[in-house]
């Protein structure tokens, strides 16, 4: 999607707001701050008194700080702003934003539902602003490693990602119904559909909550997807699995024609086929800082970057496919659950130009499709 430049990078700093000063957002008030293409320009918290905290803990007491972003940007000539809110403010921290001409860097998920995340891949049509989700592990060299293995197997038959790990984080992720699909799932979906290159086809998804879980909803799933082109994606992870833990990545097994691919999520991926090595791409990026060079980048040049709202809408659509999946114990359709979500986000829109734009859609695949973006320019 085309959106509005700005000139920014090293030696024009663009100024940026971070909205939402909890547990993440202290990590993106360092990122910012030692990013040498971005100027943090204060600190926005419903909780004024984690914003001045944050300030303070950075050395800078006195940073602007505020309780709404686009008053604070006003106030302090902002030019963008990290949203590192909790998922139900992401829509409307982010709608205000793009609509007062401030483009937006998210945290994970685009929004709380789909059908928020479609209103927003809505609003930056209408706006011409770009809002890009940070979804941090997509940037890492290993898995652009992995993905060039994958192009040397021939076809694929199978993904898998097995995700094992017992963290006590206590807050919203220990009270949500699916806390391991909403929360931390869709990390290894959206990295399976950039190792496939294809959207999802189907769901079918158990989720459970083992005897011993300290989560109110189920800490536990397996689920397999089938993709486009016909390769089956099978994810089985628990949030609540001590001993013998995976990594973060989780741990990654591609089964093709010619030979298998694997990787631990934290070493290099390793090839076990006969064909002769390629030499692979690797991403120049990585993280969270990965993920600001980017949307500065395409800030300043106008290109669609990986984790534009578009491009990033169907690794949500796999985590609500995943969950409606193992809510009613159906195989679910993804199409059933995109135009599920479309009929919602018409309902429910309060900006008519919103409503306009999404009304204009040819089909939701369709409007999402033609923003999907290559791999951005990789070095070896
Ligand atoms: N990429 C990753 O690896 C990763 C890791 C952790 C969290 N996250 C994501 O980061 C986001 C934040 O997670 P967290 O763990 O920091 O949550 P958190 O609860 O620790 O912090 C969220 C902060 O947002 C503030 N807030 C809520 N609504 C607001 C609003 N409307 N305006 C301004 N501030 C508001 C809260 O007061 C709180 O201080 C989530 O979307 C989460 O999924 C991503």
């Amino acid at each position: 999607m085309t959106h509005r430049t700005i000139p920014c990078g090293p030696d024009n700093p663009l100024r940026v707001l971070v909205v939402g000063a909890g547990s993440m957002g202290q990590q993106w008030l360092t990122t910012v701050t030692a990013a040498p293409e971005t100027e943090l320009a204060g600190i926005v918290d419903l909780d004024l008194d984690a914003a001045r905290r944050s300030a303070a803990d950075l050395g800078r007491p006195d940073l602007p700080v505020g309780s709404d972003a686009v008053a604070l940007a006003a106030d302090t000539g902002a030019q963008a702003i990290v949203n590192v809110t909790i998922p139900v403010a992401h829509h409307p921290v982010t709608t205000a934003a793009l609509f007062a001409g401030l483009p937006v860097l998210g945290e994970k998920p685009i929004a709380d539902t789909l059908a928020q995340a479609l209103s927003l891949a809505a609003a930056a049509e209408v706006s011409g602003e770009l809002f890009m989700v940070s979804q941090s592990r997509r940037w890492n060299p290993q898995l652009f490693a992995l993905r060039g293995m994958l192009g040397e197997l021939g076809a694929i038959g199978t993904l898998t990602t097995e995700f094992f790990k017992a963290p006590h984080m206590g807050g919203f992720r220990e009270e949500m119904a699916y806390p391991l699909l909403i929360d931390m799932a869709i990390h290894a979906f959206d990295s399976a559909r950039f190792l496939l290159g294809a959207d999802p086809v189907s769901a079918y998804c158990q989720a459970y909550n083992p005897p011993w879980s300290w989560y109110e909803g189920d800490a536990a799933a397996s689920a397999v997807f089938e993709m486009e082109g016909g390769a089956r994606y099978a994810y089985n992870g628990s949030w609540c699995s001590p001993g013998a833990e995976t990594s973060w990545n989780g741990t990654w097994r591609a089964s093709g024609e010619k030979g298998s691919a694997l990787w631990d999520g934290d070493t290099e991926p390793v090839l076990v086929a006969d064909v002769q090595p390629a030499e692979r791409a690797r991403s120049p990026y990585s993280d969270i800082g990965g993920a600001l060079r980017v949307f500065v980048e395409s800030l300043r040049t106008g290109t669609s970057p990986m984790g534009e709202v578009h491009e990033n809408t169907m690794s949500l659509a796999m985590v609500e496919a995943a969950v409606e999946s193992a809510r009613t114990g159906q195989l679910v359709l993804v199409d059933d659950v995109l135009d599920q979500a479309y009929a919602v986000a018409l309902r429910d829109e309060t900006r008519p130009d919103v409503r306009a734009a999404l009304a204009g859609w040819p089909s939701v695949r369709g409007a999402l499709a033609p923003h999907q973006a290559p791999p951005p320019a990789a070095s070896a």
